[in-house]
């Protein structure tokens, strides 16, 4: 049995934060955030809004667009590391919201990479017959973990929801190939710790450049593809700098890489489904398309996986 995306979704908050905002909160200027980042505005969730309506958001979609009802769910897989409150979960919230009476629900926490992960479990799953239909939702509420006197993370993220429902798919498609992988030595370099996230930058940024095209290269090698095989490139949308010396080591056209983190900032795990149903709306992902995506995090965690478009 093959595992594929049959249904996304995403969910953004609608207050846009601007660079230029940024300028009156801490010292930065536009210039340094978009050429250090790529990032030139990211949305912030309203107080009311929490985590798992976020989630809900997303998910309501991603299972319309696959024409699945809630109680036909078997699993729901919530990737996040920004939960309502420690417990119950946010995928235990979100069974109630959606009324997915017979799903079973656990969160997942692998920071950015989050997203991976849960594909990779969920698809494991449906591989081997045990369940017919997953969602898999990766969902951050950033904003309230993030320290707004701190100008070294207070530029970077931003609040969103992406959602797949996964299922059985025909020969040949869906994930063709996977790799994940952490380095709990890495933790240190970032981390959140009482109220809030902290981070080396610049020692994220040189593991994130190296993992993430090793990675890439890694799947398309254990699917017995090529590099010039790839329809689309998605990499975890943390910093452009990053997505682009992944896109070089891949050697890709920048056409085929996904790119909206100029848009939304780092949205952690909500980052490569948010960017799979942009693409898809504009009209750039078809049918048999061989999709890359990419991601690390926290942790450190990453996680890669090879997929073939289509049911
Ligand atoms: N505005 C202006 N100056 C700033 C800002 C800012 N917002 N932030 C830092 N600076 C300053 C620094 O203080 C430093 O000043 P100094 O030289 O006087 O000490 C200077 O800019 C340069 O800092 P660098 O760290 O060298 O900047 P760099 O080019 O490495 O860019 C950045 C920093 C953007 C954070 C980069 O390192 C990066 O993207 N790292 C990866 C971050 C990332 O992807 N995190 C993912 C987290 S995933 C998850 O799991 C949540």
């Amino acid at each position: 049995m093959n595992a594929g995306i049959i249904g996304i979704g995403r969910y953004l908050p609608e207050k846009i934060l601007t660079n230029f905002d940024l300028e009156l909160m801490v010292e930065t200027s536009d210039e340094w955030i978009r050429t250090r980042t790529g990032i030139e505005e990211r949305r912030i969730a309203a107080d009311d809004v929490n985590t798992s309506d976020m989630a809900y958001g997303a998910a309501k979609k991603a299972l319309e667009n696959a024409n699945v009802s809630p109680e036909d769910l078997d699993l729901i897989l919530v990737a996040t590391v920004t939960p309502d409150q420690p417990f119950p979960s946010v995928s235990c919230m979100l069974q109630e919201k959606l009324g997915a009476l017979k799903s079973a629900a656990m969160d997942l926490s692998a920071a950015c990479a989050g997203f991976m992960y849960g594909m990779v479990t969920a698809g494991q799953f449906i591989q081997n017959g045990t369940y017919k239909n997953i969602l898999i939702v990766g969902v951050e509420k950033l904003s309230k973990i993030t320290d707004w006197n701190d100008r070294n993370t207070a530029v970077l993220f931003g609040d969103g929801a992406g959602a797949v429902v996964m299922g059985p798919v025909s020969e040949g498609k869906g994930i063709l190939s996977f790799e994940l992988g952490a380095d709990g030595s890495g933790g240190k370099h970032l981390y959140q710790k009482d109220q809030y996230l902290s981070m080396n930058g610049r020692e994220v940024f040189k593991f994130a450049v190296r993992q993430m095209g090793e990675s890439s290269l890694n799947v398309l090698e254990k699917a017995g593809l090529k590099k010039e095989d790839v329809d689309l490139l998605v990499p975890h949308q943390a910093n452009i700098r990053i997505m682009e010396a992944s896109r070089e080591r891949l050697e890709l056209p920048p056409e085929k890489m996904t790119k909206t983190v100029h848009k939304y900032g780092n949205t952690s795990a909500a980052s490569i489904p948010i960017a799979i149903v942009e693409e898809l709306e504009a009209g750039r992902i078809k049918d048999g398309d061989l999709l890359v995506m990419v991601g690390f995090g926290g942790g450190l965690t990453w996680g890669a996986i090879a997929l073939r478009w289509g049911r």
